[in-house]
């Protein structure tokens, strides 16, 4: 089977490429390197001694899509392109909504006219808003506090209403935790342009020395030790979840929403600890307010995922850490070297 990956050069889009070429599967590659590059997909082929086409270019082109659909004989969709800061979301909702919609729809309407039919979508845990209670199970309320959180609930409202208008659609929405940590291999990991959104890369960038400190923001929430809480999932993990997802749309019709997530919390400060133990690095932080929007705690039910998919996330917050830190070292050695 073949598999067009949109986003495939990205932090979850490559981890992804590697496990459904390890079991033996043929993937198509589109993404235009708006947060990414290509040494990624070199890297790919260095770890998995394998190759597979590559467009460099906008999903949001239905002419290039269609070109892609002729060329390769593709079987299902996995779409990870988009874009995914909830702070530049804020300020800048129109190329937000213009690229996580866009594309979307650009890509189910060639997948519909080249008569493919099996779509697995990339959404997120903030489709949740704020929870009324915790592990967080599929079937809760959704909301969004922020233009990117709204383009997840719209593009699964579209893909509910596709569904609805035809069961020729098979759909698997696989809504992320936070995946953390990086290849074994120290080749492929998170390293975003510019300064880091998310905790780990800018953990990492402390750890190796780039950034002096850590930015805690709150430590008075009602949670173990003040600070937020959340479901660290390892990226690998994460990305055997769609294979394990892909397996499942083989024979089954409809459409799924799944949390993949590891079921446990962890706090910022416990992060931290275990990134300076595991590594044997010191992590300085200093504690800031907190910021508007962010929630105490989250983390999944992923019993759901567990039983339907037969999937189970199996590293643990060490492995997370340990790995998230030999991506960084080698990122920093290229960056001495230039
Ligand atoms: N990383 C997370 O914490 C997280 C959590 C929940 C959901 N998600 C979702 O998972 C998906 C993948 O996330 P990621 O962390 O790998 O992000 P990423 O930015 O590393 O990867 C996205 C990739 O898509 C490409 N891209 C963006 N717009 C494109 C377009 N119009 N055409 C072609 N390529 C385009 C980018 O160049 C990048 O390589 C995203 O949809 C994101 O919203 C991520």
């Amino acid at each position: 089977m073949k598999f067009l990956v949109t986003g495939g050069a990205g932090y979850i889009g490559s981890h992804t490429i590697v496990e459904l070429l390890n079991a033996g599967y043929e993937v198509a590659v589109i993404d235009d390197f708006s947060n990414s590059n290509a040494e990624t997909l070199e890297n790919i082929k260095k770890i998995t001694g394998k190759d597979f086409s590559f467009y460099e270019g906008d999903v949001c082109d239905k002419q290039l899509l269609n070109e892609i659909f002729k060329k390769e004989k593709i079987d299902a969709v996995i779409h990870f392109a988009g874009y995914k800061a909830v702070g530049e979301s804020v300020e800048k909702p129109l190329m937000y909504y213009r690229n996580n919609i866009v594309s979307t729809l650009s890509l189910l309407e060639v997948m519909e006219e080249n008569n493919v039919y099996k779509f697995v979508f990339s959404s997120s845990a903030t489709v949740y808003g704020k929870p009324h209670t915790l592990p967080i199970k599929e079937d809760f309320p959704l909301s969004a506090t922020n233009p990117y959180g709204q383009t997840k609930l719209m593009i699964e409202q579209i893909l509910k209403d596709l569904r609805t208008s035809s069961d020729k659609w098979d759909i698997v929405i696989l809504r992320y935790f936070n995946p953390i940590g990086a290849h074994e291999s120290g080749l492929i990991g998170e390293e975003p342009n510019g300064i880091p959104n998310n905790i780990m890369p800018y953990i990492m960038r402390v750890a190796t020395g780039e950034y002096d400190k850590v930015h805690v923001f709150g430590d008075d929430y009602d949670t173990i030790d003040g600070t937020g809480v959340r479901d660290y999932i390892h990226v690998v993990d994460l990305a055997k979840g769609h294979v394990a997802a892909l397996e499942y749309l083989k024979d089954k019709n409809g459409l799924d929403i799944f949390n993949l997530g590891t079921g446990n919390g962890y706090s910022v400060l416990q992060l931290i600890d275990n990134v300076s133990e595991v590594n044997e690095v010191d992590v300085p932080y200093i504690v800031d307010d907190r910021r508007p929007g962010d929630i105490a705690s989250c983390y999944a039910d992923p019993s759901f995922a567990n039983e339907k998919l037969g999937w189970k996330a199996e590293k643990d917050i060490k492995d997370m850490c340990k790995d998230a830190y030999r991506f960084a070292n080698k990122q920093k050695s290229k960056k001495i070297i230039k």
